[in-house]
C-alpha cells in the first residue's frame, strides 16, 4: 500500500485553521468581563431609574415585607432561578402570584417599580430610562444577576 502523502495544501491551510482559532481564543478572553461582581455589576446594562426603585422600596414595604425578607429576592436560590430568564417572565410571576392571595392588586406601574427595587438590592445600577411594564420590552431585557449581592 502506497505511503499516504498529505499534499502541501491542506496542511497549510491547516495552520491557518489553527492560527485563526487561537487568535479568537486570545480575543474572546481579552473581551471577558473580569471576575468580580463589582466589574460585573458595572457593566450590566441600566434599565431602571433610581427614583422607581425608590417608589419600589415604598411599595415593597407596604406590599411585601410581611411576608418577604430581601434575602427571598436576592439569595442564591432566587439568583440560581431567574438570571438568564427574560425579565418579562420574572415580572409576570410577580404581577399574577404577589401579593400571595391578592395578585393583581397593584398597577403595572407599581409592579414595574417593584421590580426595579428588586433590581436594586441585586446590585444592579439604575440608568436614565424606567423600566417600562411592557411586554416586548421586558421580553427583551435577559435579567443578569451578580454572581451575589452587595452587602447591605
Ligand atoms: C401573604 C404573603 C405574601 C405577600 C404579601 C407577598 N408574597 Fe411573594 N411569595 C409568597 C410565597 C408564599 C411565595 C412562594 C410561592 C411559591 O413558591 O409558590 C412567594 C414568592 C415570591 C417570589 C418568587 C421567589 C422565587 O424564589 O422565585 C417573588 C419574586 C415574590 N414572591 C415577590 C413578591 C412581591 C414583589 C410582593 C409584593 C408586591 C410579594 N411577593 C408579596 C408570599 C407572599
Amino acid at each position: 500500500m502506497a505511503m499516504h502523502r498529505p499534499s502541501l495544501l491542506p496542511n497549510a491551510l491547516l495552520v491557518a485553521v489553527v492560527v485563526s482559532s487561537v487568535f479568537a481564543a486570545s480575543r474572546m478572553t481579552a473581551q471577558a468581563p473580569r471576575v468580580g461582581p463589582r466589574v460585573f455589576v458595572a457593566d450590566s446594562p441600566r434599565v431602571y431609574t433610581d427614583s422607581q426603585a425608590v417608589q419600589g422600596q415604598t411599595l415593597w414595604t407596604k406590599n411585601c415585607v410581611e411576608c418577604h425578607e430581601s434575602t427571598d429576592v436576592t439569595g442564591a436560590d432566587f439568583r440560581t432561578k431567574w438570571s438568564g430568564q427574560p425579565l418579562f417572565t420574572l415580572y409576570e410571576q410577580i404581577r399574577t402570584t404577589m401579593p400571595d392571595g391578592n395578585p393583581g392588586t397593584l398597577s403595572r406601574e407599581e409592579y414595574a417599580a417593584t421590580l426595579a427595587y428588586i433590581l436594586k438590592l441585586n446590585g444592579l445600577p439604575p440608568g436614565e430610562a424606567k423600566l417600562e411594564p411592557d411586554s416586548v420590552a421586558l421580553t427583551a431585557i435577559t435579567l443578569t444577576l451578580p454572581p451575589a449581592p452587595p452587602a447591605p
